[in-house]
């Protein structure tokens, strides 16, 4: 029996172990129930519960429970500082929990099964993150090549993925800095779908560009997104783009979430008077 990974719950220490090639919770003195059998037919690609993380002296996440359904787009939205990245690198595994559990497709993420389990996710962080001394292909095939895939199978890769994102391949050969942002961001998205990943994590892949190339990508993105299903966790500030593209969107305010619902129910139905105003801050610069 292997200890997979543990925290505090009130007076209560849980434990998640593995035994046998299943998962448990584990209490002092019998297993509670089969964690797989639990979750089976659940439809969450990620679930997160009662998951803290603080860096220094600021509480990010505060004991977040959130549900990622599979085959649909979540959008994460909320003021800037109040946790989404953090969310985000966290599902990724990039950064650890201090408290709860994070499960990715029902097992924990632990140390030992993230590098093998962050190949099923494509992530674009915060300003692309490309590397600048290489290539935009390089960027996009360092996964694969490390992966070990033959050059053949990576070059029909590549093809399918300049249709997809509309990315001219004579530009392949340039480095970052000579693309266009928009260009960087197609990359980006080429980089993070190499491996055909379950899931698609996207930080802000629309900040920082200008209306009509903004509003290009979007039209792109939403078609991909549709043609691929993949499970999407995207994160924005723009709560139009949040219901272009949101089956669920997830409200959050000072590391926790404060709303979660369609569109409709953010506007119609808000949760408190934070959500009514940051829905109308953006409602009301529409209509001048
Ligand atoms: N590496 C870090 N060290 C210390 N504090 C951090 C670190 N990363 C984030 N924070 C803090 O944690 C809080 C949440 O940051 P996070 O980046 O998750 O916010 P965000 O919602 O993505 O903001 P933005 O919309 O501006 O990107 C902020 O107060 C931020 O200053
Ligand atoms: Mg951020």
């Amino acid at each position: 029996m292997s200890l997979l990974s543990q925290h505090v719950d009130g007076d209560r220490q849980v434990r998640w172990v593995r035994y046998f090639g299943s998962i448990f919770l584990a209490n002092k003195d019998n297993f509670a129930y089969c964690y797989s059998q639990a979750h089976a037919g659940y439809g969450a690609m990620f679930d997160l519960e009662n998951v803290s993380k603080r860096y220094d002296h600021v509480q990010a996440l505060r004991s977040l429970n959130l549900s990622i359904p599979a085959g649909k787009t979540t959008v994460l939205i909320g003021p800037s500082g109040c946790g989404k990245s953090t969310l985000l690198r966290l599902m990724a595994g990039l950064i650890p929990n201090d408290e709860g559990l994070v499960t990715f497709k029902g097992a924990p993420l632990t140390k030992k099964n993230i590098k093998v389990l962050r190949r099923k996710m494509g992530f674009v962080v915060q300003e692309g993150g490309l590397f600048p001394h290489m290539s935009a292909e390089n960027n996009i095939c360092l996964m694969a090549r490390q992966t070990g895939w033959e050059e053949g199978r990576i070059q029909r890769r590549i093809k399918q993925l300049l249709q997809y994102t509309r990315f001219p391949q004579d530009a392949l050969n340039r480095y970052p800095a000579q693309l266009s942002s928009g260009q960087r961001q197609r990359v980006s998205l080429m980089r993070a779908l190499m491996l055909d990943p379950d899931v698609l994590l996207l930080d802000e892949p629309l900040g920082a560009l200008d209306p009509l190339i903004r509003f290009e990508l979007q039209t792109d993105l939403k078609s991909i997104f549709d043609a691929l299903r993949k499970t999407v966790v995207l994160v924005t500030h723009d709560i139009g783009e949040a219901g272009y593209f949101g089956d669920l969107i997830v409200l959050m305010q000072d590391g926790g979430i404060v709303q979660q619902g369609n569109l409709a129910d953010l506007v119609t139905r808000p949760a408190s008077r934070f959500v009514e105003n940051f829905v109308n801050a953006q409602r009301t610069l529409l209509a001048l």
